[in-house]
C-alpha cells in the first residue's frame, strides 16, 4: 500500500504532482484563462459585500492559510488575518455578516477548527471550509466547501495536504479577483498559466531527491537550526521547521528574516545551520543582507533560490535552485525540498517517520 516507498510520507511527496492536478481538475475552464468554482454558492453580490477575511486553522493548515492570506490580499484586495484556532475565538474576534471565515482542516475533525467555524456562524458569518476529507464535520458545517483532491494522507506529517490547500487558495483567490475585478485578466491568465506548470516543476525537484538527502544528513548531526525568509519565503520557512521539528525531532525555529537582530540573532553562533528562502524577487536584497549577518557569525547558510539566480551562491555555503514561477506560486515548490529535508533528517535519524512520538493524525481533542 505504500506503492513501493519506504514510508506513506515520501509516498505522498511524491503523489504532490498528481495532487496539484486533481485540485485545479475542472476547476480551471477550458480556455485556460480563468477559474470556474461551482461549488463556492456566494453570489457576486454576496463576494462584493465581504469586507474581511478571516482565516482559521492548525499546524500546517495554519501556515497555508498564511499564503492564503498574502494570496487574497494580493489578488482580491480584502483585508485577511489569519488565526491559530485554538486562540481564535477566545480573542473576542470581530466577525460580522461582512465577515467571510476560511476554515482550513486536511481531515475536518479537528476540535479547535471545528469550534471555531461554529463560533463563526453563530456571528452570522458565512463560512467557507477548505478540506481533504469530503463528508467531515467540517465540510458538512460549513456553507461552501472547496475539496482539495490531495486522495487519503496517512503519514501524520501533511504534505500534499499542505500544497493542495495552497493551490485551493489559488483557486479562490482568482476566483474572487475574477469577480470583483481587483486583477487585469492577463494577470489571472498569467496566474492560471502558471499553476498549470507547477506539477511538473515539482517532479524536478523530487528527480533531485539525492541532493537534499545529502544536506539532511548533515543536518540531521546538529541540535539546533534556523529557517530565515521574508513574506512568503517565511510563511514557507514556518512550514518546513515544523516539519523537520515534528519528525526529526531535531530543534528549529523560523524567523522573519528582518526581525533576526531583535534578539535571535544571539543564537546563531559558530557551524549552526540556517536554511535561507530566497525566492522573492521583490525582497532578494533585503534577504542577502540577513544572510550575511548570520554568515559573519559563523552560520553555515543553506539557500533556497529560484533557478536563473546566481547571485545566492556568491553569499552562502550551499544552494538549491527551484523551477522559475511567478512570485505568488512559489510556495508550492519551494516547500517541497523542506518536506524532503524533514524526511531524509528523521530516517537518518532512526526515527519512526510516519508515526512521529506524542503525535496523532487527527487532533479531535482542545
Ligand atoms: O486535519 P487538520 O488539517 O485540521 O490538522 C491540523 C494539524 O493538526 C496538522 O496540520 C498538523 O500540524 C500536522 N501533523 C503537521 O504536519
Amino acid at each position: 500500500e505504500k506503492a513501493g516507498f519506504d514510508h506513506f510520507m515520501l509516498k505522498e511527496i511524491h503523489e504532490q504532482p498528481k495532487a496539484y492536478r486533481d485540485t485545479m481538475g475542472t476547476r480551471l475552464d477550458a480556455s485556460g484563462e480563468k477559474v470556474v468554482l461551482n461549488e463556492i454558492g456566494m453570489t457576486p453580490e454576496q463576494i462584493r459585500a465581504i469586507r474581511q477575511v478571516h482565516i482559521v486553522a492548525c499546524g500546517t493548515a495554519y501556515h497555508a492559510g498564511l499564503v492564503g492570506k498574502s494570496v487574497i490580499e494580493k489578488l482580491a484586495r480584502i483585508p485577511v488575518e489569519t488565526d491559530v484556532a485554538s486562540e481564535y475565538r477566545y480573542r473576542a474576534p470581530i466577525i460580522t455578516p461582512e465577515t467571510l471565515v476560511i476554515v482550513v482542516s486536511q481531515s475536518g475533525e479537528t476540535a479547535d477548527t471545528l469550534a471555531a467555524l461554529r463560533e463563526a456562524k453563530r456571528c452570522g458569518a458565512r463560512v467557507l471550509a477548505i478540506t481533504n476529507v469530503v463528508g467531515s464535520s467540517v465540510a458538512r458545517e460549513a456553507d461552501d466547501v472547496i475539496v482539495t483532491w490531495a486522495g487519503p494522507e496517512i503519514a501524520v506529517a501533511s504534505t500534499k495536504a499542505y500544497t493542495s490547500q495552497l493551490i485551493a487558495f489559488y483557486l479562490l483567490g482568482l476566483y474572487l479577483a475574477q469577480t470583483l475585478g481587483t486583477v487585469d485578466e492577463a494577470y489571472i491568465a498569467e496566474v492560471v498559466a502558471g499553476l498549470q506548470q507547477l506539477p511538473e516543476k515539482v517532479e524536478s525537484i523530487l528527480a533531485q531527491a539525492d541532493t537534499i538527502r545529502a544536506i539532511a544528513e548533515q543536518v540531521s548531526t546538529h541540535d539546533n537550526l534556523f529557517f530565515i525568509g521574508r513574506g512568503l519565503d517565511y510563511a514557507v520557512a514556518l512550514e518546513g521547521s515544523l516539519k523537520l521539528k515534528e519528525i526529526s525531532y531535531i530543534h528549529s525555529e523560523a524567523y522573519a528574516a528582518g526581525e533576526l537582530k531583535h534578539g535571535t540573532l544571539a543564537l546563531i553562533e559558530e557551524g549552526i545551520p540556517v536554511i535561507a528562502l530566497a525566492t522573492q524577487d521583490e525582497l532578494f536584497e533585503k534577504t542577502v543582507s540577513n544572510i550575511k549577518e548570520v554568515k559573519a557569525r559563523g552560520a553555515h547558510v543553506f539557500g533556497i533560490h529560484a533557478e536563473g539566480d546566481a547571485e545566492l551562491a556568491k553569499v552562502v555555503d550551499r544552494t538549491f535552485a527551484i523551477p522559475a514561477t511567478l512570485p505568488l506560486l512559489t510556495p508550492a515548490l519551494s516547500v517541497v525540498p523542506l518536506q524532503l529535508l524533514a524526511y531524509y533528517a528523521s530516517l537518518a535519524r532512526g526515527n519512526d517517520v510516519d508515526k512521529p512520538r506524542n503525535l496523532a493524525k487527527s487532533v479531535t481533542v482542545e
